[in-house]
């Protein structure tokens, strides 16, 4: 790694633990800051890029996504949910208020100009959006799909992502694990036992599962394993198959937060 690299992952690793250990408790939402014993080494192995999430509620993960993948006006973000429609948002589970997480993004650092807000029923999202997106922003590093928890929006959901997500990169599908959301749960089932995807299950922590390519699969297994390992001594890791892929189970073991680390 080159010193100016270094100096900026060191930055960066402390805007990252600033919000995770702060501003998080700030922002309305749904998002344990424990997650990113895992997110950070595929951060380091995925490196900056777009990201984007459906459904942001008041951008409680969203903004740690940004400041992760060093969102900014060259980096762009997309932040897509029914907003205002909210007739579309069938299951309830939070009302997205742009004004709220436009405020948000302002208050932890993150340019208005960095983030691409589109105002949309996750379900009339096509391909010609996809295209647009991928053209304006390029591929993603890492998308978050959290909107209406539905089997068919979430089975949408993830085809969308996986659509613009870049072969590098990941999904997180959150609420895998919320028994008050067993569609998620039944959407993922149905998909991996009808068909193929490139897309496949690699870890389930925090309450979201995390897809990455078949293609980078082993190399992020063992990045995630070797970094929790030697740093989070008390998070239990448990291998495990779904779908007849090798995946991990993490237990994050600290009650309290403690940082990220290099
Ligand atoms: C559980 S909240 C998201 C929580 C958020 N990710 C966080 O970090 O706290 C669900 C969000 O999905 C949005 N939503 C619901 N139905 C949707 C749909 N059909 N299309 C797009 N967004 C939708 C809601 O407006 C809400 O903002």
């Amino acid at each position: 790694m080159e010193e100016g690299e270094g100096m900026d992952l060191e930055q960066r690793l402390s805007d990252v633990n600033t919000y995770l250990s702060e501003g998080i408790h700030t922002v309305k939402g749904w998002c344990l800051p424990h997650l990113w014993q895992t997110l950070w080494p595929l951060y380091r192995e995925i490196g900056d890029g777009p990201v984007a999430e459906i459904g942001l509620f008041e951008g409680k993960f969203f903004i740690g996504l940004c400041k992760t993948f060093g969102t900014s006006e060259k980096n762009r973000a997309a932040a897509i949910d029914v907003f205002d429609m909210q007739q579309f948002n069938l299951d309830g589970a939070g009302v997205g208020k742009m004004d709220v997480v436009k405020r948000n993004l302002g208050v932890h650092g993150i340019a208005e100009d960095a983030v691409e807000f589109v105002q949309a029923d996750s379900l009339a999202l096509t391909h010609r959006d996809a295209d647009r997106l991928v053209r304006e922003i390029g591929q993603f590093h890492f998308f978050s799909v959290d909107g209406c928890h539905e089997v068919v929006h979430t089975a949408k959901d993830i085809e969308f992502a996986m659509s613009v997500t870049a072969n590098h990169g990941l999904i997180a599908v959150d609420d895998y694990t919320n028994p008050d959301w067993p569609g998620v749960q039944e959407a993922v089932a149905r998909m991996y036992m009808l068909r193929d995807f490139n897309f496949i299950p690699l870890a389930v922590t925090c309450n979201k599962l995390l897809l990455c390519s078949y293609s980078f699969h082993s190399d992020r297994l063992a990045a995630i394993e070797e970094y929790v390992s030697s740093h989070y001594p008390t998070t239990r890791i448990k291998k495990v198959k779904r779908f007849g892929f090798q995946t991990l189970t993490l237990h994050p073991g600290h009650s309290v937060w403690s940082d990220i680390v290099k």
